[in-house]
């Protein structure tokens, strides 16, 4: 029986939406995840900075003792899979090819809408990802920048939410689409108002199901019945943190421990 952990790791409060799936599926496990909440937001950055911040949340989590990776940040994911792959010792997935998956699956007139940070969509990951499974698709991308900041700040229904999305999305709302990528973890933070304006007949994708799926496929079954035990960490804000979690989780955090990470290791 592996007692080891699974690790997870976003910019910030993000991809606790990615934790939260894995925690409904997977009870028995032990889960830590780190938020990089002093350097978000990772979208805006340039490719050899999300490539150096990852490294260095990854390490950490398999210093903590992590027996596979969850890149749960779609910045993260288009830019520093294949790097993370190669460097460590343990299995690692990102959210950008089970999220394609989704979206393929999803999308019936093939017109599919992507939505992430700067550094995602300018990446081209979603659609070279989505164009191997199925060439016809055709894809709309839209980096949504903001979205990260108004996530962070907890203003899943605010007023200035609304009038971002209506700025961001009405042009893709012209371009026919029946599926649209949450191509953020973030994302699903606004995602009761992103479907208000888009209307129901968009499907929302996001990978936090889809990559839950793939860890389903390669973390052999845990023969305890001992729950599982959560460990939370962030580099920066824990109040502001907790706030937060307590609203995406539906439960408070009892323990943050916060970790000062630096160039090729960490630093407590
Ligand atoms: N949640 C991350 C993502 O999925 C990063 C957002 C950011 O830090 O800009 O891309």
């Amino acid at each position: 029986m592996d007692k080891k952990p699974i690790g997870i790791f976003d910019s910030g409060v993000g991809g606790l939406t990615v934790f939260k799936e894995i925690r409904k599926r997977f009870p028995f496990e032990d889960i830590i995840y780190f938020g990089d909440t002093a350097r978000v937001p990772y979208g805006p950055k340039s490719r050899n900075t999300v490539i150096d911040y990852s490294i260095q949340n990854a390490r950490f989590l398999i210093q903590q003792g992590a027996k596979i990776i969850v890149i749960a940040c779609n910045t993260s994911s288009a830019t520093a899979l294949i790097d993370l792959q190669k460097l460590l010792p343990v299995p690692v997935l990102g959210v950008i090819e089970p999220g394609a998956l989704s979206a393929v699956k999803s999308s019936g007139n093939k017109h599919i809408g992507v939505i992430g940070t700067e550094g995602t969509i300018r990446s081209q990951a979603y659609s070279t990802a989505i164009s191997k499974l199925d060439d016809s698709c055709i894809i709309f991308s839209k980096p949504c920048p903001l979205f990260v900041p108004l996530a962070e700040e907890g203003w899943e229904d605010h007023e200035v939410t609304q009038l971002t999305i209506k700025e961001y999305l009405t042009s893709l709302l012209h371009k026919d689409i029946d599926t649209l990528v949450l191509g953020c973890t973030h994302y699903p933070i606004l995602k009761t108002s992103i479907q208000k304006f888009v209307g129901s007949k968009i499907t929302l994708v996001d990978s936090a199901q889809a990559v839950t799926d793939k860890l389903d496929e390669i973390l052999p079954n845990r023969e305890t019945k001992e729950i599982g035990k959560d460990y939370f960490y962030v580099s920066d804000n824990e109040v502001k943190f907790k706030q937060i979690a307590s609203k995406i989780l539906d439960m408070e955090i009892d323990k943050l421990i916060k970790v000062k990470l630096g160039e090729g290791w960490f630093l407590k």
